[in-house]
């Protein structure tokens, strides 16, 4: 990366390479790193109890992972969330963190993230912030203390409640991320966007998706159209779309009420996959290419077989952006459920 000074006299960065552009010319801005298939909940709708996870040698190391993020950073990505699994469980994943912030500082990255249950928030928050983490997304389906431990089978909401309050503690801002489930909380729709409000954090609804094969669940049942919770918000709130965009798949209103923002993110309802700019990485160095799509690229081998030059890696990603896939195929309208995906929600994080 280069400084560039622009005619305002600001610093501008630019890729020496060609950014990474794929076939429907989405460019690639935005890596997804999923740094463990572990997690310490086992939500319903993403794992099935008895897991059986990867042995630790298939794990990309943390200078693996580093190596590998640094050349998408040298790529062109710009924003960086790292997810799991449950991404705060993997031992010493500090470490990983604080060797990030290199590219914020160098201003190659402009934002440095993470998706996490919550739960290691309390330990964790302040060494986020310092490695330049100003944002992060928990993932919540309930704030009904036994409804989340069903859902979540291992979990309890007071640790995550405590995590929350050391995030916004140590300077964080926290957006909540709940998948929207009928039957489970619907009726909690005006409680969470209350309790979001008095806590000064947004708050983004997730339709559910067919991935993973978890046998209990039937997803035709569970699943809440986005567009039904949006009227029924509007009955209680005036709501204005907004236009901007975090670089996510999220399109957000404010509540003129309450002054907070409400995401919605519509795999199901509203395809969203014609801005795509992402792209997923496992903890194995599978990068997927879809998060609703089997194609996948290995990266660990090139990573591994060229310790001391990056130029294979380099190709095996441009390759693999070549083959990005045009979007999902996740349909429930026939009243079945179509474009399932078999893969855990885990292997990506989301
Ligand atoms: P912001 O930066 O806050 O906008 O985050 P984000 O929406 O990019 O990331 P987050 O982890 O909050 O994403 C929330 C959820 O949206 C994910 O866990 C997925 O379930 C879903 N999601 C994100 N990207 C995609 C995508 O490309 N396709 C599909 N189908 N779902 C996605
Ligand atoms: N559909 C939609 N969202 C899901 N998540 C996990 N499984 C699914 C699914 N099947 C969400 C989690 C978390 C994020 C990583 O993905 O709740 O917010
Ligand atoms: Fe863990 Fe997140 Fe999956 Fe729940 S959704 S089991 S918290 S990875």
């Amino acid at each position: 990366m280069q400084p560039l000074p622009t005619g305002h006299g600001n610093i501008k960065f630019f890729c020496m390479t060609a950014p990474l552009i794929d076939p429907f010319h989405r460019p690639i801005s935005y890596l997804r790193v999923s740094v463990t298939d572990r997690c310490d909940f086992r939500c319903v709708y993403c794992m099935s109890e008895n897991m059986t996870f990867l042995p630790k040698k298939e794990l990309l190391t943390l200078e693996e992972l580093d190596r590998m993020c640094s050349t998408f950073v040298q790529l062109g990505v710009e924003k960086l969330r790292i997810t799991g699994g449950e991404p705060l469980v993997r031992r010493d994943i500090m470490t990983f963190f604080q060797s990030m912030t290199r590219h914020l500082d160098s201003g190659a990255l402009k934002e440095l993230t993470l998706t996490t249950n919550g739960s290691q928030l309390g330990k964790y928050a302040g060494d986020l912030y310092s490695a330049g983490v100003r944002r992060v997304n928990v993932s919540l389906d309930t704030i009904d203390e036994a409804k989340f431990a069903d859902i979540t089978r291992w979990g309890r909401l007071p640790q995550v409640l405590k995590g929350i309050d050391a995030a916004q503690a140590a300077g964080m801002r926290v957006k909540i991320n709940a998948v929207a489930l009928k039957g489970f909380n619907d009726d909690e729709l005006f409680a969470m966007v209350e309790w979001c409000a008095a806590r000064d954090m947004d708050l983004t609804w997730i339709e559910v998706m067919p991935m993973g094969d978890i046998g209990n669940e039937d997803r035709l049942d569970q699943y809440w159209k986005l567009t039904d919770l949006r009227a029924k918000l509007a009955e209680n709130y005036t709501l204005v779309d907004l236009a901007e965009r975090t670089g996510g798949p999220a399109r957000y209103v404010r509540i003129e009420e309450t002054g907070q923002k409400i995401g919605f993110i519509t795999p199901l309802s509203h395809n969203f996959c014609e801005s795509c700019n992402r792209v997923r990485l496992t903890c194995t160095g599978e990068l997927f290419m879809c998060l609703g799509q089997e194609d996948m690229a290995d990266l660990r081998a090139p990573l591994r077989n060229h310790p001391q030059d990056d130029t294979a890696l380099e190709e095996a990603i441009r390759a693999a952006i070549r083959l990005k896939p045009k979007g999902h195929d996740f349909d429930y309208s026939r009243q079945t459920v179509d474009g399932r995906v078999s893969r855990h929600m885990s292997h990506t994080g989301g």
